[in-house]
């Protein structure tokens, strides 16, 4: 068990419920290994005490800072003090770094840790087409990233297509040379075709696109992490796809938020 003393700095994840989070256990032995003097400790505020509980955490002189998860990444915006233009454009953010004279800036990672999770996997996404499923919070989240990344073009598709106009407005109001359309239930002719909505998470989801239109040469990435072999996946295996499982992602938001955060070896 790691000595906690004066010295040790602090960090935190906000949740409701908490008792399913799975960030502490993965950022302490992040900790441990690169050998940095700090402890995450999961902290349960409901919504209603979410303003008063930032405006005591912020006085703590040690906090290094904090990870933000569901049901709060909407609602730090209006209680924090400087926030990424990514952060601001989505209007979420998952991480809060505590500046020394205790403002907040905020910071959306979730979209990065895509990214990166595809890079660690000898994926590169410059260049490449891609193809969203998706508007909600994740979908939002991943196609400014994929955005960033230097895609040639993104097309979104969502039920609600209203969402996926919205999500286009707003990557182009931050980044105007984007190519972005918007797309039908069919990804074919696309490099890259990233599920981010939430169907596949429970049985009897029905497919988030037509799997009838994949084709062998495109990789298929799903961002649900549970169940890990989604009814997407193992279609896109059936007609030659190569995938990418949900977990490579979390493994690189560890790494991205403690960057944030300015966790470094010691
Ligand atoms: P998350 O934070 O996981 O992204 P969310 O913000 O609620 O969750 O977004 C869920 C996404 O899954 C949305 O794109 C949603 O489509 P709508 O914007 O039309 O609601 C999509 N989704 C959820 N259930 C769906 C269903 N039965 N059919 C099609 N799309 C669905």
């Amino acid at each position: 068990m790691k000595e906690i003393t004066g010295a040790t700095k602090l960090f935190g994840i906000l949740a409701d419920p908490i008792h399913h989070v799975k960030t502490p256990q993965r950022m302490n032995e992040h900790f441990a290994r690169i050998g940095y003097d700090g402890v995450l400790v999961p902290l349960h505020v409901r919504a209603d005490e979410l303003a008063s509980t930032l405006a005591g955490l912020r006085n703590l002189r040690n906090l290094g800072g904090l990870i933000v998860t569901v049901p709060h990444k909407t609602a730090v915006m209006d209680l924090c003090d400087e926030a990424s233009d990514v952060a601001r454009k989505i209007g979420a953010a998952n991480v809060l770094r505590r500046e020394p004279d205790g403002r907040l800036t905020a910071h959306m990672l979730d979209g990065e840790g895509f990214v990166r999770g595809l890079r660690s996997t000898g994926n590169e996404l410059a260049g490449k087409t891609a193809y969203l499923a998706g508007a909600g919070g994740a979908a939002n989240a991943i196609g400014f990233a994929l955005v960033q990344a230097g895609v040639a073009s993104l097309t979104i598709a969502n039920r609600t297509a209203a969402k996926a106009e919205d999500l286009k407005a707003r990557i182009l109001d931050l980044f105007p040379q984007a190519r972005i359309h918007i797309g039908t239930p069919d990804p074919s002719g696309h490099e890259v075709v990233v599920n981010a909505t939430s169907l596949g998470m429970k049985e009897g989801d029905p497919l988030p696109m037509d799997v009838s239109r994949l084709e062998a040469t495109q990789l298929v990435c799903e961002v649900i992490m549970q169940p890990e072999n989604t009814a997407l996946l193992q279609a896109a295996r059936q007609r030659g796809c190569k995938v990418q499982y949900g977990a490579p992602m979390l493994a690189c938001q560890i790494e991205l938020m403690a960057e944030f955060l300015g966790v470094g070896a010691k």
